[in-house]
């Protein structure tokens, strides 16, 4: 008897609550579409607004709130009474596109939090500046013909291919397998990342961000006296610290948000993925450099192959080494095998520590015989000129 009468208690205790909750929620939205009309020329109706377009799965309200959203002559007013900037809704209209399918956010509710989905357990939160290009991809496959409204993103791109990050990650089936696929790296799930170092909230884009800035803050290793009895050192990650400006960990932050799983209907694809230009091979050595950064050889042995990549625990002062001296280590057709064979793995400094992270991939069925020979000259050219550096005699 007396667990029934708790049983009743606390259902009683939660419909309140619940109530409170609904009072509260709904006094939010009352409260800005009260606060718009006190302001307005005429008076709108007050009532939940919700935009649905089926073929994208959507149904939004925040023009429930954003309630000018649509009249340019708002352009002015503070948020969220504001019209939406540039031409963005005239290329996109609202009955066709809805928001959520460039903001993100959390399209059915009708709190300001829960709205922008910046509450626990939602994993699209809003997608507030420049983080909103990262959901152009979905639709426009060639970047170059958004470039103007999206330069972050193009940005992005760019530097995915400049620093080699092909070379450690595989991209829609390109590029190689050393660490993860980044193909849907925009669709990871929050349980999936450790957020034990990550100082601002706790949500993709800011892992992201943080970890491009610094790489062995957010996965750091742990040496033996840091773990339990037994266990094995552990090494930090062994991706880059590219000492990225904010602007360009942003960038980059972006670009990895559009790689997504998400499929839009055919009829919402304005383009396609642009093939990559051709590359041009009259120059052998001009081949070979763009041959080596087509598949991301700087990744691991950095521009023009100088070397600094760290690769904890191997013998060869614990970084990947430098390609500017081959030359005199290798005949031409050594250094093709070696290339095309790898070298795996590598030998521990610390017999007792964990294997390098990093290791020289097999490159025997990915680059053609033409490529590697072009390779091979302009790792060749690396070679600093002897005539030219040869120390000045006294
Ligand atoms: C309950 C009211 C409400 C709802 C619903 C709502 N918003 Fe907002 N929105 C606001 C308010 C208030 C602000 C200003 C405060 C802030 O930035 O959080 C705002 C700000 C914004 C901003 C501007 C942020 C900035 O940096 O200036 C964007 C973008 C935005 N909302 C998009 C959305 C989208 C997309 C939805 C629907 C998924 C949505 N909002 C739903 C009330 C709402
Ligand atoms: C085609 C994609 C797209 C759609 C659809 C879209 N937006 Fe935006 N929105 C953007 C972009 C891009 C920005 C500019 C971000 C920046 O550069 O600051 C933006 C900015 C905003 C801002 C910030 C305004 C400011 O003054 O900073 C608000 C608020 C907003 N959008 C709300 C909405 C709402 C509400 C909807 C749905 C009715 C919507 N958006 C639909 C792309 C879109
Ligand atoms: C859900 C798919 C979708 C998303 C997301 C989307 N677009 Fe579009 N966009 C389109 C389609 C489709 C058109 C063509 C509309 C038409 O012709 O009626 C278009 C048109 C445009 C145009 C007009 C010029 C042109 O090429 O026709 C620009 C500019 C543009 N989009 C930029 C962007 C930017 C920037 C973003 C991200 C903030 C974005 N779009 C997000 C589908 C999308
Ligand atoms: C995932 C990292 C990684 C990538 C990507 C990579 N390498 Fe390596 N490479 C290494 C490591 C580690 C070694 C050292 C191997 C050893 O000590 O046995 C190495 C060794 C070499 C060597 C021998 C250097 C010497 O001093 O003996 C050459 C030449 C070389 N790599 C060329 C390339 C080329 C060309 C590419 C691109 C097609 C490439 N590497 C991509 C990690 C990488
Ligand atoms: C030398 C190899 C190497 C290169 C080059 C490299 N990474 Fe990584 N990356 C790693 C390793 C190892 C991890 C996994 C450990 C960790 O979380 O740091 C990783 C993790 C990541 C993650 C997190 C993925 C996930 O799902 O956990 C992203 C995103 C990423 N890298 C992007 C990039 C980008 C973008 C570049 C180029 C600017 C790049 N990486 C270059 C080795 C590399």
């Amino acid at each position: 008897m007396k667990r029934q009468i708790f049983v009743l208690l606390s259902l009683a205790t939660l419909v309140v609550f619940l109530m409170a909750w609904a009072a509260d929620s709904r006094k939010e939205w009352v409260g800005i579409q009260e606060r718009f009309n006190a302001r307005a020329a005429k008076p709108e109706p007050i009532g939940i607004r919700q935009i649905m377009v089926a073929p994208l799965n959507r149904i939004d309200r925040c023009t429930t709130c954003h309630l000018a959203i649509d009249r340019p002559k708002a352009a002015q007013a503070e948020q969220p009474f504001t019209a939406h900037p540039g031409d963005y809704l005239k290329s996109h209209p609202v009955e066709k596109f809805a928001c959520t399918v460039c903001h993100a956010g959390q399209g059915l509710a009708t709190t300001v939090q829960a709205g922008h989905g910046e509450v626990r357990h939602w994993e699209q939160p809003l997608l507030r500046g420049a983080l909103v290009q990262s959901s152009c991809a979905k639709c426009h496959g060639d970047l170059e013909t958004i470039k103007a409204y999206a330069p972050m993103l193009v940005r992005g791109r760019q530097l995915f291919k400049e620093e080699g990050c092909i070379g450690c990650h595989a991209l829609h089936g390109f590029g190689q397998t050393v660490s993860v696929d980044l193909s849907e790296a925009g669709s990871k799930n929050l349980h999936q990342l450790d957020m034990t170092f990550v100082k601002g909230p706790h949500t993709l884009s800011q892992w992201l961000y943080e970890h491009f800035k610094d790489p062995q803050r957010i996965t750091p290793g742990f040496t033996r006296q840091e773990l339990p009895q037994g266990e094995m050192e552990i090494a930090p990650t062994a991706m880059p610290n590219y000492r990225l400006t904010d602007e360009e960990a942003q960038a980059l932050t972006i670009y990895m948000m559009s790689l997504t799983d998400e499929q839009v209907p055919g009829k919402y694809v304005k383009s396609l993925a642009a093939p990559e230009p051709p590359i041009t091979t009259e120059n052998a050595v001009a081949y070979g450099r763009a041959v080596f950064d087509k598949y991301g050889c700087v990744g691991c042995h950095g521009q023009n192959g100088q070397g600094g990549r760290n690769n904890w625990n191997a013998v060869d002062g614990q970084q990947v080494p430098a390609l500017t001296y081959v030359k005199a280590g290798y005949t031409k057709e050594a250094l093709k095998a070696f290339i095309a064979r790898g070298s795996q793995p590598l030998a521990k400094l610390d017999p007792h520590g964990p294997s390098p992270s990093l290791y020289m991939p097999r490159w025997q069925e990915k680059i053609s015989d033409e490529e590697l020979n072009a390779l091979v000259e302009y790792l060749y050219r690396l070679a600093p000129d002897e005539t030219a550096s040869a120390a000045p005699t006294p």
